[in-house]
């Protein structure tokens, strides 16, 4: 199907501005519940190429106007057979005009070109993007979840009584760029995440410290700042477990993002992932009492973790599913 007259597609110049490109994105995404990309932040996702990743992005334009655009994330240190796409959308004037379609074909094409047989992505399940992932042929590999925790009614004294006691272990906190004497640490713990459930033609993460460090520098750059959490064993220091709480370094929204929490196999069973996702939301109401949500997002039949989030009161928002089609 062709794109109707006078629309044109065009890679989206990354040095550029972007502010139309994220004018277009904010409209035609703003009926989503949950937190919301500012704008240092979705400019930083449409460039970010670090960090074993290659990025480009494509627009449809009609003249000057941006009507639909995705970013084409190429990964290069693992998943070298696949590309995903990432925040694709139509503006709701150009909705049902195939201008989807027409970056959909475009992804294709581009990941054939790079000699990769498999795209992918995420989106809501139930609405408008399932629709049109179906359409495409697409199929859901892994089902997802987001839950938010209302901070401004959260029993904080429960909470508080809810840390259990972990013999054995100590914690330790951070915020900003993690120095580098903890890279490798990271890069170990952050590689435990290759546990959780991901969709079967989707390969684990290789991280090492160079990746890490790529990673932990591009934090400010992206408008966010982090409180992370390490589980260290007491009789040898031994990285055990890992979680990191994003916010918006402007403090102009109320969201706290919840991302990794991990917690190596041969430390588990000892309570430890709640203890530290505990330990650094409190850590984190305390520093930035601003904060009036968090938000936490998991794989459906990831269900340990998801017996910490209900322990912790988090109820559920929407869900989510990972796809994939050949290209
Ligand atoms: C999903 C979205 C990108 C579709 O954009 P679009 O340009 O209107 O889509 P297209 O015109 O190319 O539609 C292609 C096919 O998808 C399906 N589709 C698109 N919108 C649909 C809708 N509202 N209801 C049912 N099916 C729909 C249809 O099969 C359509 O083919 P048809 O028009 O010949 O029937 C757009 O609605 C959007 O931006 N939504 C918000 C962001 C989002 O959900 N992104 C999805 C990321 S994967």
């Amino acid at each position: 199907m062709r794109l109707p007259e006078g629309m044109q597609i065009q890679r989206i110049d990354l040095d550029g501005p972007l502010r139309d490109v994220y004018d277009a994105y904010h409209a035609a995404t703003a009926h989503r519940p949950g937190p919301a990309f500012s704008f240092p932040h979705y400019s930083w996702l449409l460039r970010r190429g670090g960090s074993g990743d290659r990025v480009e992005a494509w627009a449809v334009m009609d003249g000057d106007r941006v009507a639909g655009a995705c970013g084409l994330q190429f990964p290069l240190l693992d998943n070298t057979h696949l590309t995903e796409v990432f925040e694709g959308f139509t503006h709701p004037d150009f909705r049902r005009r195939g201008v989807a379609r027409a970056l959909f074909d475009h992804a294709r094409r581009r990941t054939l070109a790079e000699g990769r047989r498999l795209v992918v992505g995420e989106t809501e399940t139930g609405g408008i993007g399932a629709a049109f992932i179906a359409a495409m042929g697409g199929e859901a590999v892994l089902s997802e979840a987001r839950r938010t925790l209302d901070l401004r009614k959260a029993d904080w004294a429960t909470l508080e009584g809810m840390l259990p006691d972990v013999p054995g272990y100590y914690l330790e906190g951070f915020t900003g760029p993690a120095p580098e004497e903890l890279l490798t640490d990271l890069a170990t713990l952050i590689g435990g995440m290759n546990d959780a459930p991901r969709g079967a033609d989707i390969e684990g993460l290789f991280v090492d410290a160079g990746r890490m460090r790529e990673f932990e520098e591009s934090v400010v750059p992206s408008g966010q700042e982090s409180y992370v959490m390490i589980a260290r064993r007491a009789a040898d220091d031994a990285p055990a477990g890992y979680t990191r709480i994003y916010l918006d370094a402007a403090r102009d929204d109320g969201w706290a993002r919840q991302a990794d929490t991990v917690v190596l196999a041969e430390h588990r069973g000892h309570r430890l992932g709640l203890l530290l996702k505990l330990a650094n939301l409190l850590w984190v109401h305390e520093s930035e009492p601003h904060l009036e949500r968090v938000i936490t997002w998991n794989a459906t039949s990831n269900r340990h973790m998801l017996a910490i989030n209900e322990a912790m009161g988090f109820e559920l928002l929407d869900e989510w599913f990972t796809w994939q089609v050949a290209a």
